[in-house]
């Protein structure tokens, strides 16, 4: 308890410190348990952290407690930022317990807990002793009043999975993006589900704090026509003059 009561005293300094230092601009995680997309993303030099659910660890075959275990640790390794690893219990004492043993295996993991009446209760409880967690499944504004309240660092709305049932998830992130300045809750809005370039364009816009997204959306986020044209143009004119390459491996090399 005495252990666990020090590590949330540091976890809050550092939360401070890193207010102070850093410029508080949108985070970008990614949203994989698949170690080589992480190890990408991290080259890239945007990386911030990473969020895992049952289904993408069932992706990459991960199974079975002491795997799953050793797989979040190989993350929360690779990775300076938080690792959300979410619980599978449904009610209040596996919850807890659970999201013990998850954060107890490195200090950078955040114990993801679905938005439900007993997730709720866990959100409060991980609160009060200086556990970090991501309430996960949020559709509403209404959970994501209810998951602020009960302290949630990261509260992540899931856009793509609202866009299928023809509603518009960007006015989720609006609305709570609003309510939490109105309010002053100091949840962070984990906009999840992206599934394009657009949708972390528009996330950004309407004020989420992070967004997490597979790989695939932040490679989409490099393209654009213009570049590759304007980019072959330059290099074809260099070699005019300096022979070498011809126009269409230029173009080739030229595309992202
Ligand atoms: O971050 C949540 C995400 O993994 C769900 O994405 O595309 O299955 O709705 P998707």
């Amino acid at each position: 308890m005495t252990r666990r009561l020090i590590k949330s005293g540091f976890s809050r300094c550092f939360k401070v410190l890193d207010f102070l230092i850093k410029p508080s601009n949108m985070k970008f995680f990614i949203d994989t348990a698949n170690l080589r997309d992480i190890e990408e993303a991290k080259e890239l030099g945007i990386l911030d952290g990473v969020t895992t659910n049952p289904s993408l660890m069932a992706k990459e075959g991960v199974c079975g407690i002491a795997n799953i275990e050793r797989h979040y640790r190989i993350i929360a390794e690779m990775v300076e930022g938080d690792i959300s690893a979410e619980v599978i219990s449904t009610d209040f004492k596996g919850m807890v317990e659970e999201g013990k043993r998850l954060a107890d295996l490195a200090p950078n993991i955040v114990v993801k807990v679905p938005m439900i009446k007993d997730g709720v209760k866990a959100l409060s409880y991980f609160a009060n002793i200086g556990i970090r967690t991501n309430c996960t499944l949020v559709f509403s504004s209404a959970q994501a009043i209810l998951a602020a309240k009960a302290g949630a660092t990261y509260v992540s709305p899931f856009i793509g999975r609202i866009d299928d049932t023809n509603w518009d998830g960007m006015d989720l992130i609006a609305e709570m993006s609003a309510i939490y300045n109105i309010q002053g809750f100091e949840s962070q809005i984990l906009a999840a589900s992206i599934r394009s370039s657009k949708h972390i364009v528009d996330a950004a816009l309407a004020g989420a704090n992070v967004v997490t997204c597979p790989l695939n959306a932040i490679y989409g986020m490099l393209n654009h026509p213009l570049t590759n044209i304007g980019l072959a143009k330059f290099l074809e004119d260099y070699h005019k003059l300096n022979g070498l390459a011809t126009a269409s491996s230029i173009i080739g090399t030229a595309q992202v």
